[in-house]
């Protein structure tokens, strides 16, 4: 699917935007603060009902309005035409689809699929392990309908038993111990079948992107690989009571990156990291569409700095090579890469709020 039509009021300092863009690629720039992250987050707005930089969405309006409006119109493959529209007013959310309220966010995402890289995103192999967990899950969910249920056991095992730690109730630790291992193997499982899938897709974007030795991604799944879990448990519930939380688990996973046998994080330049950054996430909407799912839509925000011009053409041919709608932004026209080796893209600057298209 693609938006083909985007009416924006009152999202930060866009007061007023009407934009028909590019069922491929977009790339929009503009001076610092003249409002491309805020058109990012307006389509974020409209395919997932939350901001990506605010906790609140009353903090994304503009300031001199109580109200905000994004509505878009999404092409599906099937040439069927849906009208989006997410309004927020005197604190309300209000969704619509087809004219019709709603009220689940996942109407919308399943409506508007979105996949956002910005300045936080490079994070992801750098600093702890939580969003690396994010990453590896939100993989799962979209690839697999079961796991959800299985997670949410997981995660009921594990607060009842961290609750029996913090008051020593000892006795009672057995039924969980099963339960975590049952939840948690099958948790465990879920994400080494998901890594499993995405290793060749990931290793060949990331070599089409770098020259580096021989790349490795492995699960580390939060315990021994060798012990089942609740033997882990057993041996660690001295630990366990003394801190009153569960050490061992798949809420403590993490996946590593390594290259040559060595952890990638700890050796390889600035530039290398954002691209295995990069090659991982479009590894993971490659491999969606791969399945068969739905092709939405990547919003790519402040990404190409500190990327080479030649990795930046690169990117932009990759992205042009994929099924899927593309909103990319930097602060130079010429900061995009070279432009001879796409089509179908379109191009738009911003300047204080007003977008216009070149
Ligand atoms: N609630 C708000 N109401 C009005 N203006 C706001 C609001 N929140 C932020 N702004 C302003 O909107 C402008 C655009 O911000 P935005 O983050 O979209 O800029 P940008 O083009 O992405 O800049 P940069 O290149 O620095 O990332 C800024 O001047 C910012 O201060
Ligand atoms: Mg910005």
């Amino acid at each position: 699917m693609s938006l083909q039509k985007l009416d924006i009021y009152h999202v930060r300092n866009l007061t007023q935007v009407s934009l028909n863009p590019s069922p491929k690629i977009n790339l929009i720039f503009g001076a610092n603060a003249s409002g491309k992250s805020s058109l990012l987050e307006a389509i974020y707005l409209l395919g997932r009902a939350t901001s990506f930089r605010a906790k609140q969405i009353k903090n994304v309006i503009h300031f001199t309005y109580d109200d905000l409006t994004v509505s878009g119109q999404v092409l599906f493959s099937t040439g069927h035409v849906s009208q989006l529209g997410i309004q927020h007013k005197q604190g309300q959310l209000e969704i619509r689809i087809d004219q019709e309220k709603k009220h689940s966010r996942s109407d919308l995402a399943y409506a508007l699929p979105l996949q956002l890289i910005h300045p936080k995103s490079y994070q992801l192999l750098d600093a702890g392990p939580q969003l690396r967990r994010e990453f590896m899950d939100w993989g799962v969910f979209n690839q697999y309908d079961d796991f959800l249920p299985q997670w949410r056991h997981f995660k009921k095992a594990l607060s009842q038993r961290n609750a029996l730690l913090k008051t020593k109730r000892t006795k009672e630790l057995n039924v969980w111990n099963h339960e975590l291992q049952q939840y948690g193997t099958i948790v465990a499982d879920y994400r080494k079948q998901y890594l499993a899938e995405l290793t060749p897709i990931f290793l060949k974007i990331a070599a089409y992107f770098l020259q580096v030795g021989e790349i490795k991604l492995s699960l580390l799944q939060g315990w021994d690989n060798q012990t089942k879990l609740i033997d882990q448990l057993q041996a660690d519930l001295e630990k366990d009571l003394r801190y009153g939380f569960t050490h061992s688990g798949p809420h403590r996973a993490d996946f590593q990156l390594m290259i040559d046998s060595r952890k990638a994080k700890d050796f390889v330049s600035r530039g290398q990291l954002k691209l295995l950054m990069l090659a991982l996430k479009l590894a993971q909407v490659q491999h969606l569409l791969n399945n068969g799912f739905q092709s939405g839509c990547i919003l790519i925000d402040d990404a190409v700095a500190e990327l080479d011009f030649s990795s930046r053409t690169k990117l932009l041919e990759f992205l042009a090579t994929l099924d899927i709608q593309v909103f990319i932004t930097a602060t130079e026209k010429n900061e995009f890469g070279d432009l001879n080796q796409i089509s179908d893209y379109k191009m738009f600057v911003v300047k204080q709020g007003v977008i216009t298209e070149i």
